[in-house]
C-alpha cells in the first residue's frame, strides 16, 4: 500500500468509528457551509410583545382548547415541570421542539409569565441549548428534529444538556452525577412533599417551605456530590425555580403563594394542570420573583463554588452572586455562549447576535445592564 492510500484508510475508518454528528476537522465548516446553502437559514421571528392588556387576566388555561394528552414515544420531555406541562397541553408542540417565540408565547398565555421575564428565560436557555440556524430547541434530550448543528464545540444538546442551564441540587431531579438528572425522580419529589409539611402553612409549598427545601438541596449535594457545581448561572435558576411553584402553579383565583400537595403533584409527577386550572390574575414578572427568591438568600446566604470531592465545597467568591443579576447576564453572554460558539462566523454568527440581542432585550428595561457584544457589534 502506498502511504497516501494507509492515511485514505485510517481516514475513513476514523469516519465510520464516529458518530455522524462527530466530523474531522474542517468537516463540520463545510457541511454547515453545504447545508446553509441547501436549506437557508431558517427566518428568526422578533420575540412576541406582552399579551394585550384585554387578555393578560386570570383565566381558565386547563381548557377545551388545550386538552391533556400524555407524551407519545416519539415525542421529549425533559428537566422542567412547566414547560413539559405546557407541552402536554399543547401550548407548546407536543414533539417537544419548539422555536423559542413558541416558548414565550406559551409561558405568556399558559402561566401568565411577564414578557420580560418569558424572554429572559427563554433566550438564556436557547443560547446554551438550541440550534441558531434552524431556530429550533429541544426541551428534553438532544434530538436530530433540531436539524444539523453548528460545528463543536457547540452542543445543541437540549434542556437535558447538563452543565449548561440544567444543573446540580434540583428539586425534583438527581444531580447528573448520579444519574439522568433530568428525569422526575419520585424520592426526590418525596422530599419536596415532607417539606411543605414540616415548614408550609397547612402542608403546602409556600416561601418558607421553598426557603428550607432551597438550602437542603444544596446542604446535601455538597454532602453527596463529589463533582458538584455551583455558580453563575446555575445559582440563579436554582433559585428563581424553588419559588416559581408557589407563583405559577397556585390557581390564580386564590392566589395565596401556597401551592398544595396535590396541585403539586400534577405539575411535577403527572405534567398536567389541575382540573379547571387558572393561571395568575396578572403577568409576573421579576419584580414578583426577585424580593422571593432574596428572601430565600438572606434566610441562607451561600457562596458560590464546586465540589472537589464531597464535603470539600471550594467557595468562587470571584464568580457573580446570585444577587448580581447583570454580572450573571454578563457571565452568559461573554463566557457561557462563546464557550460553545467560540468564532462564529458568516449566518451563525449573524443569528447569535440576534439572539444575543433579544437576550439584552430582556434584562435593560428592569435592571439596567450594559449590553455587552462578544462577537462586536
Ligand atoms: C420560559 C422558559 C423556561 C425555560 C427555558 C425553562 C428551563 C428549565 C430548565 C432547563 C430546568 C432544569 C434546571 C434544573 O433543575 O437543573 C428547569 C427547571 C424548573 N423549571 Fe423551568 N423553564 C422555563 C419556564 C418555567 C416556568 C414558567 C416555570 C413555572 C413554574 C418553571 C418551573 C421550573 C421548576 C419548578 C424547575 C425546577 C425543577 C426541579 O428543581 O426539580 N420553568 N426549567
Ligand atoms: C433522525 O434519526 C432517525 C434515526 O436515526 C432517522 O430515522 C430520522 O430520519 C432522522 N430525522 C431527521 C430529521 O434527520
Ligand atoms: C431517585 O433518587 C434516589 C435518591 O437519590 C435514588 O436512590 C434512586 O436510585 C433514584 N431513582 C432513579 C430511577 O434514578
Ligand atoms: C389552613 O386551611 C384552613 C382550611 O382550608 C383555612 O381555614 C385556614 O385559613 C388555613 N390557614 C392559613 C394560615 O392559611
Ligand atoms: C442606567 O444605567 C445608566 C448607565 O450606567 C445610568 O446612567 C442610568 O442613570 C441608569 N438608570 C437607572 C434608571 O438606573
Amino acid at each position: 500500500m502506498k502511504f497516501s492510500t494507509i492515511i485514505l484508510v485510517a481516514l475513513v475508518r476514523l469516519a465510520v468509528a464516529m458518530p455522524a454528528y462527530d466530523s474531522l476537522v474542517g468537516l463540520s465548516e463545510r457541511e454547515i457551509n453545504e447545508f446553509v446553502g441547501r436549506n437557508g437559514v431558517a427566518p428568526i421571528p422578533n420575540p412576541p410583545g406582552p399579551l394585550p392588556a384585554y387578555d393578560n387576566g386570570l383565566k381558565l388555561v386547563n381548557d377545551p382548547a388545550h386538552p391533556f394528552m400524555t407524551q407519545q414515544p416519539n415525542e421529549l420531555r425533559g428537566p422542567c415541570p412547566a414547560l413539559n406541562t405546557l407541552a402536554n397541553h399543547g401550548y407548546l408542540p407536543r414533539s417537544g421542539v419548539a422555536r423559542p417565540d413558541q416558548i414565550v408565547t406559551a409561558v405568556m398565555e399558559g402561566l401568565n409569565l411577564g414578557n420580560d421575564f418569558a424572554k429572559f428565560l427563554t433566550y438564556q436557555a436557547f443560547l446554551m441549548n438550541g440550534n441558531p440556524l434552524t431556530n429550533l430547541m429541544s426541551i428534553g434530550m438532544k434530538t436530530n428534529m433540531t436539524g444539523q448543528d453548528p460545528p463543536k464545540p457547540a452542543l445543541v444538546g437540549g434542556l437535558s444538556q447538563h452543565g449548561t442551564f440544567e444543573g446540580d441540587t434540583s428539586m425534583s431531579r438527581i444531580d447528573a452525577f448520579f444519574g439522568d438528572g433530568a428525569a422526575f425522580n419520585q424520592t426526590r419529589f418525596n422530599d419536596f412533599l415532607a417539606f411543605a409539611s414540616k415548614f408550609g402553612v397547612n402542608g403546602t409549598y409556600d416561601i418558607n417551605a421553598a426557603s428550607e427545601f432551597r438550602f437542603e438541596r444544596l446542604q446535601d449535594s455538597i454532602a453527596t456530590n463529589p463533582q458538584l457545581v455551583f455558580t453563575s448561572p446555575r445559582i440563579l435558576s436554582a433559585y428563581s425555580e424553588a419559588v416559581f411553584p408557589l407563583v405559577y402553579f397556585v390557581d390564580g383565583r386564590l392566589n395565596n403563594r401556597q401551592l398544595t400537595q396535590d396541585a403539586a403533584t400534577s405539575f411535577f409527577f403527572d405534567q398536567r394542570m389541575p382540573a379547571d386550572f387558572h393561571r395568575q390574575p396578572a403577568p409576573v414578572s421579576f419584580e414578583v420573583i426577585e424580593p422571593l427568591t432574596g428572601k430565600l438568600f438572606s434566610d441562607h446566604p451561600f457562596v458560590p463554588g464546586v465540589n472537589q470531592g464531597v464535603n470539600n465545597y471550594i467557595e468562587m467568591p470571584n464568580t457573580p452572586a446570585v444577587s448580581d443579576f447583570c454580572g450573571i447576564y454578563e457571565d452568559i453572554a461573554l463566557r457561557v455562549v462563546p464557550g460553545q460558539y467560540p468564532k462564529p462566523t458568516g449566518q451563525l454568527r449573524d443569528a447569535l447576535m440576534k439572539n444575543l440581542g433579544f437576550l439584552f432585550g430582556a434584562v435593560v428595561f428592569q435592571h439596567n445592564c450594559t449590553q455587552v457584544f462578544p462577537y462586536g457589534k
